[in-house]
């Protein structure tokens, strides 16, 4: 833990614990950048960062990959207005690049049910990428309802709900440096 972290934890006392610490989260982004470049080191991919959760991670794990690349956004919402995810989403704003014959790297913060990532690759393959594949920061397993594969996966987590590091509660707390969890 960085003396950031523990003076955010003392700001937000209704974080209960630091599940991934600021230190651990860069450490892991800086081996994934690594594999990344191996793995695309004779191509130039398009890096899509879902929004809102994953421009931090887009952010950190692109200033670790080290061939040349792109990155485009895209935002995706639910269709019903529920707590659980349906899986259906519905494109709030789409890519401005043509993805046909690209190789693509899906950037989310957290796979949970597996419904939302699922469905945007289905929208995504229609397009004609030459690869699609994803990286992900967190992977709520215990949560997973549909089996998607996951390309690059930053840590697995268990089934409770985090803040931080993109990820939000209500909105708020995507600026973090760290993975938490609040207090019930
Ligand atoms: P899925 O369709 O269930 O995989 O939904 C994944 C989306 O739900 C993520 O992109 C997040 O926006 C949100 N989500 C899932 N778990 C959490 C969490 O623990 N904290 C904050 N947002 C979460
Ligand atoms: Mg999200």
């Amino acid at each position: 833990m960085t003396f950031d972290d523990q003076e955010y934890l003392q700001r937000y006392p209704f974080i209960e614990r630091i599940l991934i610490s600021s230190e651990d989260i860069q450490r892991r982004i800086r081996q994934m950048g690594n594999e990344i470049s191996e793995v695309y080191r004779d191509t130039v991919p398009i890096f899509v960062c879902i929004l809102k959760g994953a421009y931090p991670f887009l952010a950190d794990l692109t200033r670790c990959v080290a061939v040349d690349h792109e990155v485009d956004f895209m935002a995706v919402s639910s269709y019903d207005g529920g707590t659980q995810s349906t899986g259906v989403v519905k494109i709030e704003k789409d890519l401005k690049s043509n993805i046909t014959n690209r190789d693509v790297i899906l950037v989310e913060d957290i796979i949970d049910s597996g419904l939302t990532i699922d469905n945007l690759m289905e929208l995504l393959q229609v397009r004609n990428p030459r690869s699609l594949r994803v990286a992900a920061l967190l992977d709520k397993k215990p949560a997973r309802t549909k089996d998607v594969p996951l390309d690059f996966v930053g840590f697995e987590i268990p089934e409770e709900f985090v803040i931080g590091y993109g990820l939000d509660y209500q909105e708020k707390y995507r600026n973090l440096p760290f993975i938490g969890i609040m207090k019930a």
